[in-house]
């Protein structure tokens, strides 16, 4: 081998790096990108002529070869916790009276503080400096593999820079992230090629992430921020200042903004100045996280369920803007609930589109008073799901008309119904053919059956056409039932119908959730088939044997119990049976959700949603609902006029939330149904 050779490609990767570094880290490009394209070039051609020479931490080996079949599942060693968040400045000042009262002394607590990415965390995995593995949060104990897509992100190195000495292992976690001037152009060319838009830069990002073809990753310009790490073994830092200072000594990208303060007073004002910067700033980020520096003070903190009891995510105001209501429209769901939705003249709201806002129901409209004409503020709550906050009332022209529910349901014209201690109005007809449409999509949703390529036009289609009636039916579809539909190709047909041969073999507890029993989430699913076993008992059960299973109530257990008394629902149930569906039987145990292990107590007057629509919320997402406060709560949710219960919580020192906030953390747990393309 000619050692000029070997020289040559050595340097062209010291300078590539070097040029990676300057242009994704520091932000600071010394040469332009027709230079560096040059030099690419040069290496890929060395390359090609002596592919021994090719090492995996070469700058031409950012894309993988082959698309996968799937990620694989990659166990986090230590886990990656979320945050617990402040929504005001009391509750920012509440965290470090918190620290000291747990430490039971006063002192002057130093702190790093960081904007916090509004982003994807992923981990990264170093040996002896090389990048070898990579993975998503997942459920912060396990993630998905995205290794291949990683490498693609050029911000992130696939070697350490070893001036700083690198630790045999290093696990690097940070944020994904896409600039907001990225996003929409991906946005605008997706629309131009007739795609679907993502709803935000976080979405776009976790659907690029979580591409198979890692080709695709690399067309999406993914940056990266690094905020920590996992595994400390041999390292003798001392403070989160430190890991930060580090992180950057060894290459990766850390925010500018990053500060460290003494006390939270001057926490306070960091979060204030970021607020004020944030418009400015070309990437999103949706509040401050505020962590205690020392490392020794960090482990004498600990750790509270899932959080770490030594930081605090202060989550900023979502953005708001003015813009007008166009028209009002009724959306009918699985349950039936009719949903008014405003149709809003198309505004940014914090760099993203917003042309609908969910208007909740009828009595959310009379309490806003907002009627068809109207300019409206609208805000991005929880920073995803936009909501009408107010009427501009001043700017009304007296041509406005107010809306009324419709007493009968725009899909099947049956009478609507509102039952005593509900806010919606219902579509009582089950066989409503938006019902139906609703239910075979939950049935074939990720969480339940997962039948891929079933989508929502193809089910229009399906049900209004008459092919199908229920989803019992999904597994009488043939070929020729399929390829004759509009705009359905042989391919996706077989596609879809190996789909459904794959989903028939499944567990109890995704069978009962696909079923789409109110009230029964895919969390009180899996506590149902984890406490029966199987259907048989299930079905058989009375209500006094459901009630018997912890985090079972009384709305769960007749919903269930209506639901297998009802002979039309235990024939669709044959149906699936007889089509060869089939579910693991036995215990099972439940997978946590964000709310798992969490006691709400519920207070005072709410106004967007009854204590029992708030009850299934808090269900559905894997928590339970107390009638009394205790040290047990872990959240008081407190409407208007509470009364003894705010009072005991305030003295036990339970978290008190108020309904936005509390509508805010049931919005940040729908987030990221990304856009899988
Ligand atoms: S620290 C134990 N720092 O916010 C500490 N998180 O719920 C765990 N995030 O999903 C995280 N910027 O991805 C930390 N500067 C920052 C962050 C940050 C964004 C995200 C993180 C996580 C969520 C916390």
């Amino acid at each position: 081998m000619d050692p000029q050779v070997i020289r040559r490609i050595e340097e062209l990767r010291r300078q590539l790096r070097h040029h990676n570094y300057r242009y994704y880290v520091l932000d600071d490009p010394e040469i332009s990108d027709a230079q560096y394209d040059r030099l690419l070039r040069e290496l890929e051609d060395l390359e090609a002529r002596h592919p021994e020479l090719i090492t995996p931490d070469s700058p031409t080996q950012r894309v993988g070869a082959r698309p996968l079949e799937k990620f694989e599942t990659l166990a986090h060693t230590v886990p990656m916790l979320s945050l617990e968040n402040g929504f005001s400045r009391e509750e920012v000042f509440e965290f470090e009276a918190r620290l000291k009262r747990f430490l039971k002394r006063d002192l002057l607590i130093e702190y790093t503080v960081e904007p916090k990415m509004d982003g994807l965390a992923v981990e990264l995995i170093y040996e002896n400096g090389q990048l070898i593995r990579s993975a998503t949060r997942g459920d912060g104990y396990a993630g998905e593999d995205v290794t291949q897509n990683i490498r693609t992100i050029r911000a992130i190195p696939l070697r350490l820079s070893a001036e700083a000495g690198t630790p045999s292992r290093l696990e690097v976690r940070g944020e994904v992230y896409l600039r907001l001037k990225d996003f929409r152009e991906l946005n605008r060319r997706r629309e131009a090629s007739g795609g679907p838009a993502f709803a935000n830069p976080r979405n776009a990002a976790a659907g690029s992430l979580r591409q198979l073809d890692s080709r695709l990753t690399a067309q999406r310009p993914l940056f990266f921020f690094a905020y920590g790490i996992g595994d400390r073994a041999g390292l003798t830092l001392g403070s989160q200042w430190a890991v930060l200072q580090d992180l950057g000594h060894w290459g990766l990208p850390v925010n500018p903004f990053i500060k460290t303060v003494q006390g939270i007073e001057a926490c306070w004002d960091y979060c204030r100045e970021m607020e004020d910067r944030r418009p400015g700033l070309p990437y999103e980020i949706d509040g401050v996280v505020i962590k205690v520096n020392d490392w020794d003070l960090q482990d004498e903190l600990g750790i509270k369920s899932r959080s770490p009891r030594w930081a605090l995510a202060f989550k900023f105001q979502p953005s708001q803007e003015n813009t007008r209501v166009l028209k009002i429209e009724v959306q009918v769901g699985r349950t039936g609930t009719l949903t008014p939705v405003a149709y809003l003249e198309p505004v940014q709201v914090g760099g993203v589109e917003v042309s609908r806002a969910t208007l909740h129901n009828q009595d959310e409209i009379e309490r806003k008073d907002i009627r068809i004409g109207d300019t409206v503020i609208v805000q991005r709550a929880g920073d995803v799901i936009p909501e009408v906050v107010k009427v501009v009332a001043s700017l009304r022209t007296g041509r406005e008309r107010p809306f009324q529910m419709p007493d009968h349901c725009p899909v099947c014209r049956s009478p609507v119904v509102r039952l005593p201690g509900e806010a919606a109005h219902r579509c009582n007809n089950p066989n409503c053919p938006a019902q139906i449409k609703e239910s075979i999509r939950h049935f074939a949703s990720q969480g339940a059956m997962d039948v891929d390529g079933l989508g929502e036009k193809l089910v229009n289609q399906l049900v209004d056409k008459g092919l199908i009636r229920d989803y019992g039916d999904l597994y009488a579809l043939t070929r020729e039932i399929l390829v004759p539909l509009e705009r359905l190709a042989e391919k996706s047909a077989d596609n879809l119908l190996a789909a459904l041969e794959k989903s028939k073999k499944t567990s109890l507890a995704r069978f009962l959730f696909a079923l789409g029993i109110r009230f029964v989430g895919e969390h009180v699913a899996a506590v149902l088939a984890g406490h029966f076993g199987n259907l048989e008992a299930l079905a058989a059960a009375s209500e006094e044997d459901l009630l018997a299973v912890k985090e079972v109530g009384p709305q769960v257990a007749g919903s269930v119990r209506s639901f297998f008394a009802t002979p039309e629902n235990r024939r669709v149930i044959e149906k699936l049976r007889n089509s060869g569906v089939q579910w693991r039987e036995g215990k099972s145990v439940p997978r946590t959700l964000k709310f798992s292990g969490k006691t709400f107590v519920l207070t005072g007057r709410l106004t967007r949603f009854t204590r029992e629509e708030a009850k299934e919320q808090i269900l559905a997402l894997g928590g339970k609902v107390a009638g009394a406060v205790s040290a047990r709560t872990d959240f008081l949710v407190a409407g208007e006029d509470p009364g003894s219960k705010w009072e005991n919580a305030r003295e036990l020192g339970v978290r008190v939330i108020g309904e936005e906030d509390f509508a805010g953390m049931l919005a940040a747990e729908r987030e990221p149904k990304s856009n899988n393309e």
